[in-house]
């Protein structure tokens, strides 16, 4: 579509440029202006004459019909005027010959674009708080964070993924209050994260009883600030433990990070910045804590040390920019946590550019999303009223496994193929609406292999596979020659399913600009159900006509790469067979 867009802009501009001589406009400009129509029936691309009309001086409908008078475009068979409208109909096998051919020759790369060449993105995403359980309100800042990190990489950008980990602050002091208070070493190794949390939860208990253990709590954490051997080796531990049980759900998910450099790595670089605070005169001391004064911006104190000097969670994020920027380089650094920072997020992005670094201004940006509950808050919380991640992925596995089991009883490497398809259904879902809105998630709905699921997805992608190997096993094999379909007439099914592929660049685009992976998402929808019309209706193996058939053929397989590819862009598992 892209390049057909680019000639039409172009003939329509030399048509403008015909008309009058002050119309300044580019090319680019024409590409921006062009429309959908509604209903295919109209056209597969309309543009709209009404911003001419006051440089030309003349009403939309006339100027649609000057410019379609004489005007050819290549790749376009028809040009109608409706109303202000050009409507223009593509040479609709010319135009599925040109889009199976790019897909079979660019393969795994169709649909990338170069606009990050030669820059970098910091990711920061997951970042989970260690001492506290990894529950489902994080199910998006991984996958959402992920998912960006796949789509910046796809269109050529340097993408450097880090693991913020909330591993200081004072739910440590908390933790290892109740370690030493509750706690032993064999329960909390045999136990790992859940020991954890059941320590964790136990503190919240009996402190709301007893809030003296909150000091004591804050006095165990101003300790470590200080490195006081014994906390300090706790510490660690409970980090090893808890980064342990991260792994086993970042591996089912597939996710790797390229640093873990948490809150703790900033430790010995605060002084600096406190230093840097103090002598451009930004900060100043409001009740023995040290902040810094945003009412000029509508905003509240960003806090910097608390009255006992420890360091808070926005002055470890400004030392953590600083950092970044100088380690990295960065043209952009992508923070992705829930809406409910995104206070804490402008006030401290604020405060760097009173700093002085310009780059904050527009380098830095958060990328919030909504709140996420279960079947309506109802599923069982193990402890602490929290649903685990790594407990809502076993679920989906285990229901899909039973799924599964009724289908295709037989199937080879069941239990590997139903942890994907369990894990991804739960991506897919959470992945399928705009990120901002909070979701509730119906397990049912998720795991369905109907309806607009990950499981139905998959299923389709397999389908795909399945066509391209029987093509294969009965002898079709130079697949990716191009295809020639010059006087041959296409089914509406399979226009409509070129049509769909043809928009993949410009969904790859939209998403990674709106960074919103529900695009691709949503796109994925719209491939299976194009591509499960086309399956359903149309003859492929057994079609008679040999252009036809390998036609059909290869049109499955650019369908196999276009989801393959949107598979991985959000994070979701290819399997070849379900
Ligand atoms: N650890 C924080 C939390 O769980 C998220 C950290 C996000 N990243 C950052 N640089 N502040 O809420």
């Amino acid at each position: 579509m892209n390049q057909l867009k680019q000639a039409a802009a172009e003939a329509i501009l030399a048509k403008i440029n015909a008309l009058t001589d002050s119309a300044d406009l580019s090319a680019a400009d024409i590409v921006g202006m062009f429309e959908y129509p509604p209903d295919p029936k109209m056209g597969d691309l309309a543009f709209p004459c009404f911003k001419l009309a006051k440089t030309l001086r003349q009403a939309p409908p006339k100027i649609a019909a000057s410019l379609s008078d004489g005007l050819s475009i290549p790749g376009i068979s028809r040009v109608d005027v409706a109303g202000g409208y050009l409507n223009m109909f593509t040479d609709k096998s010319g135009m599925a010959a040109n889009t199976v051919n790019t897909i079979l020759e660019k393969k795994e790369t169709y649909g990338a674009n170069d606009e990050g060449v030669g820059k970098t993105v910091v990711l920061d995403y997951s970042s989970p708080n260690v001492a506290k359980p990894f529950h489902i309100g994080h199910l998006g800042t991984t996958v959402i964070g992920h998912s960006l990190k796949k789509l910046h990489a796809f269109c050529g950008y340097d993408c450097v993924g880090i693991n913020h980990l909330g591993d200081w602050g004072t739910q440590f002091g908390k933790m290892i209050v109740a370690y030493k208070r509750w706690g032993d070493r064999a329960t909390v190794e045999a136990g790992e994260c859940d020991a954890l949390v059941d320590l964790y939860v136990k503190f919240h208990e009996e402190a709301e009883k007893d809030p003296t253990l909150n000091d004591e709590a804050r006095a165990v954490f101003t300790a470590m600030e200080h490195g006081e051997p014994e906390y300090m080796e706790l510490w660690k531990w409970i980090i090893d433990i808890s980064l342990r049980e991260y792994e086993k759900t970042y591996k089912q998910l597939g996710i790797t990070f390229d640093s873990y450099a948490g809150e703790s790595f900033y430790t010995d670089k605060m002084p600096a910045v406190v230093d840097e605070l103090k002598q451009k005169d930004i900060m100043v001391i409001d009740d023995g804590a040290s902040i810094v004064d945003l009412s000029e911006y509508n905003m509240p104190p960003c806090l910097i040390l608390k009255r006992d000097g420890s360091t808070l969670y926005p002055a470890r994020d400004i030392a953590a920019a600083l950092y970044r920027k100088k380690t990295y380089n960065f043209d952009k650094c992508i923070y992705v946590t829930s809406s409910g920072q995104s206070l804490h997020f402008a006030q401290w992005f604020k405060v760097l550019e009173l700093m002085g670094y310009e780059w904050a201004k527009d380098q830095l940006v958060h990328v919030p999303y909504g709140t996420v509950s279960i079947d309506g808050g109802k599923l069982s919380t193990r402890s602490g009223n929290v649903v685990l991640l790594r407990d809502l992925f076993n679920q989906a596995i285990e229901k899909v496994a039973a799924i599964m089991e009724e289908k295709n009883p037989n199937l080879e490497g069941k239990e590997q193929i139903a942890e994907s398809v369990g894990v991804s259904a739960i991506i897919f879902y959470y992945l399928s609406s705009g990120r901002i809105r909070d979701i509730n998630f119906i397990m049912e709905d998720a795991l369905s292999f109907e309806g607009n699921t990950g499981p139905y997805a998959q299923y389709t992608y397999a389908r795909s596979c399945s066509i391209v190997s029987k093509a294969q096993a009965a002898g079709m094999t130079d697949l990716h020659a191009p295809v020639d379909l010059t006087g041959t007439a296409l089914t509406e099914e399979e226009n409509a399913l070129v049509k769909t592929l043809a928009l993949f660049p410009d969904k790859v685009a939209q998403a990674l600009h709106e960074s919103e992976p529900s695009v691709i998402t949503r796109y994925i929808l719209d491939v299976c159900a194009d591509f499960n019309r086309f399956y359903h209706d149309i003859q492929i193996l057994s079609c008679e006509d040999e252009t036809l058939r390998t036609f059909r053929v290869k049109l499955t397989l650019a369908v196999k790469y276009v989801l393959g590819t949107a598979f991985d862009l959000i994070c979701i598992g290819k399997n070849e067979k379900i």
